[in-house]
């Protein structure tokens, strides 16, 4: 009896992003606990200079325990040249790359056109998850519930900085959130409480993005839910962070390590179901696939639920909150992995019913 073909997934990981380092310990986690028996892992590291290492390069670096994927030889290869060959063979794709070039579409548009079935959030859904500000006015549009908030571009803000002060001064009042629209793991996110705050709020948030949104804060607890799902997608039980400093900034996420996960969070029965039906609406209204953490600021005094954002690619370490979630309805992580193989392969079949897309 011959044995069946296995399926060779491409775990994609690192790459040009500030969250490179966080990516890593994800893709690393994921080869570790991928069902090796149904399963052939073809890791494909990217260094920060956007170069796509081989399998057998970036094997060396999953062992090795590195905190980034690089490499001295290149191969002589430009980001470019690297990236058709790193490709060759492999059946579907699993991207872990957070944040610019991995979760804002640009990645997912590659696998398009290279006709690679992929995990997760297509083109659209990647970008517009990407974006705040627009990921924020498809929530308005929809009826959902997010904080109010103003864009600004970088180059009004280095123009004109009394203006967009003033701006602010008029349609907000203290503190207020600022952060760049395109951006990830709280990086350039400050939290400002008068105007020589905001400033240097807005300077750090430029350093980011050409786009920067100034949010009302909210008085908050930080409420996430795991949607896993293609046109049905289900919602999870619901997790809250504890964070350790002031808020879930980029040292509490990953260099403190005393932020806490609740799981389940501790909330009222139907509240609970009131944010889980939310996570879907809004997972639905930016067409997300695969999978969602759908992130929520909760007012303490009131109980509001304000939708904050969907991360397309979330932390996906063992301990992370998204399959943590799924855990703790009875979905183990090896099978998490599973299921979001088996959505992209369904996605992909859909896709391909379509007249639009020619055999
Ligand atoms: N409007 C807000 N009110 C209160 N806290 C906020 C607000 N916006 C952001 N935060 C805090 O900053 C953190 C990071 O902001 P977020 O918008 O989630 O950016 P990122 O995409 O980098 O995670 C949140 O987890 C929360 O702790
Ligand atoms: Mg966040």
């Amino acid at each position: 009896m011959t044995r069946a073909k296995k399926l060779r997934v491409g775990i994609i990981f690192g790459g040009r992003s500030g969250e490179h380092e966080v990516s890593v310990i994800s893709a690393r986690s994921l080869i570790n606990a991928i069902d090796k028996s149904k399963y052939e892992v073809v890791p494909l590291g990217i260094t920060k200079k956007g170069v796509w290492l081989s399998p057998k390069q970036t094997g060396q670096i999953v062992n090795a325990e590195a905190r980034e994927v690089a490499t001295t030889d290149a191969g002589g290869k430009d980001a470019v040249q690297s990236l058709a060959p790193a490709l060759r063979g492999v059946d579907v794709a699993f991207p872990v790359v957070h944040g610019t070039f991995g979760e804002d579409g640009t990645l997912q548009g590659l696998l398009e056109l290279m006709d690679i079935p992929y995990v997760g959030a297509g083109v659209l859904a990647s970008a517009i998850c990407m974006d705040k500000a627009l990921m924020k006015e498809i929530f308005l549009q929809d009826g959902l519930p997010t904080p109010a908030f103003g864009v600004f571009l970088r180059s009004y803000w280095e123009t004109q900085p009394g203006e967009v002060v003033e701006t602010v001064e008029r349609r907000f009042s203290y503190p207020c959130f600022v952060k760049p629209a395109n951006g990830g793991s709280s990086l350039g996110v400050s939290r400002a409480s008068n105007s020589e705050e905001l400033r240097r709020a807005l300077d750090e948030a430029a350093l980011w993005d050409r786009k920067l949104l100034v949010e009302e804060a909210v008085n908050a607890r930080e409420i996430e839910c795991s949607v896993l799902g293609n046109d049905d997608p289900k919602a999870s039980v619901l997790g809250e962070i504890m964070p350790a400093s002031h808020f879930y900034d980029y040292e509490a996420k990953y260099l403190s390590g005393s932020s806490r996960l609740v799981i389940p969070a501790e909330l009222p029965e139907e509240k609970t179901e009131e944010i889980r039906q939310l996570a879907l609406q809004a997972f639905r209204a930016v067409d997300c696939a695969g999978m969602g953490r759908v992130d929520f600021l909760l007012d303490r005094v009131t109980l509001t639920p304000y939708l904050s954002e969907i991360n397309t690619i979330p932390g996906f370490t063992s301990i992370s909150m998204y399959p943590k979630l799924w855990e703790a309805g009875g979905l183990s992580y090896p099978e998490l992995i599973d299921r979001l193989i088996i959505l992209a392969l369904e996605r992909y079949g859909d896709k391909r019913k379509s007249l639009a897309i020619p055999c």
